[in-house]
């Protein structure tokens, strides 16, 4: 498939790379950009040779934001009309892992769509931060909840009400960045821990990812029963009886995805 505003790789077995490209406006997020991005995403969750996924920007921006030229004249009826936020719904429905390469700024929805996605590896110079206050809104894609969840009601309310940036240090000791690594390796670093991911037992890691996922959506008991039952469904599949037999007879796995 064509796109304008995405660059689509395999850089390595079982990954799928997307780079947002739209350097000279720092990745700000249009609504086609948004378009492209999830169908990508969405053709590459369906495609068999892909395991795992990494969405970058380039060295100096994963994404500015949403772009602010497409809603400084909104009404709310406008937004609702052109599903501004409603079409960042689709990364949920991707069951795959996304790993965010971040290097350089993410900002408003940019730092928004870092954090939809399962893991974060930064640069160095990756900066976490939520702006939206200074144009007279707040963030609109999951920045107020996911944020509070991860990092906590205090630095939450911070960057929200009052532009505190995180650098790639700060937000990996709060948790919400996986690893950090000089501008020249973090997106070598994203590959390696998506290819190790995709090498992995398939139907393990979707439902390894959607259990992580309720954790978020629900109380204890219901997760861990949440849980339990991923698990015990594991038991009809091909790759619980291969990797099983495999630890014992001390070989290698070797996954069918069944
Ligand atoms: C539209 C943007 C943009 C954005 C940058 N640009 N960010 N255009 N939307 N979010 C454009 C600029 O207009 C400019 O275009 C070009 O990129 C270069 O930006 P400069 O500001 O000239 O560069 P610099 O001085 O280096 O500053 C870089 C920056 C700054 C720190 C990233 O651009 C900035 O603060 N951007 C806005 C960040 C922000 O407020 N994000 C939140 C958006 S609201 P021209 O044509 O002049 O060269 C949001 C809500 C999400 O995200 C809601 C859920 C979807």
């Amino acid at each position: 498939m064509d796109y304008e505003n995405i660059l689509v790789e395999r850089p390595a077995e079982g990954v799928g790379l997307v780079r947002l490209n739209r350097p000279r406006a720092f990745n700000a997020l249009t609504g086609p950009l948004m378009d492209e991005l999830m169908s990508a995403l969405e053709s590459m969750d369906t495609d068999d040779a892909i395991g795992c996924m990494v969405v970058t920007g380039n060295e100096k921006a994963f994404a500015a934001g949403a772009d602010i030229s497409e809603m400084a004249q909104a009404t709310p009826v406008d937004m609702i009309d052109m599903a501004f936020i409603a079409r960042w719904e689709r990364l949920r429905s991707i069951h795959k892992p996304v790993i965010a390469a971040v290097s350089g700024y993410a900002l408003g929805g940019g730092c928004e769509l870092a954090l939809a996605c399962d893991m974060i590896v930064a640069s160095e110079t990756a900066q976490f931060g939520q702006p939206e206050i200074n144009l007279g809104v707040i963030p609109g894609a999951g920045g107020t909840q996911r944020l509070t969840r991860t990092i906590g009601k205090a630095l939450a309310m911070e960057m929200a009400l009052n532009d505190r940036r995180l650098t790639a240090d700060e937000a990996a000791r709060f948790g919400l960045v996986n690893h950090v690594a000089p501008v020249a390796e973090y997106l070598d670093v994203a590959v390696k821990l998506a290819a190790e991911i995709a090498a992995r037992a398939p139907l393990a890691v979707r439902l390894a990812k959607d259990a992580v996922n309720m954790a978020l959506e629900t109380t204890l008991s219901a997760g861990l029963a949440y849980e339990r039952n991923h698990f015990y469904a594991l038991f009809a599949t091909e790759d619980q009886k291969e990797g099983m037999a495999a630890f014992l007879e001390k070989r290698k796995p070797a996954w069918q995805g069944k």
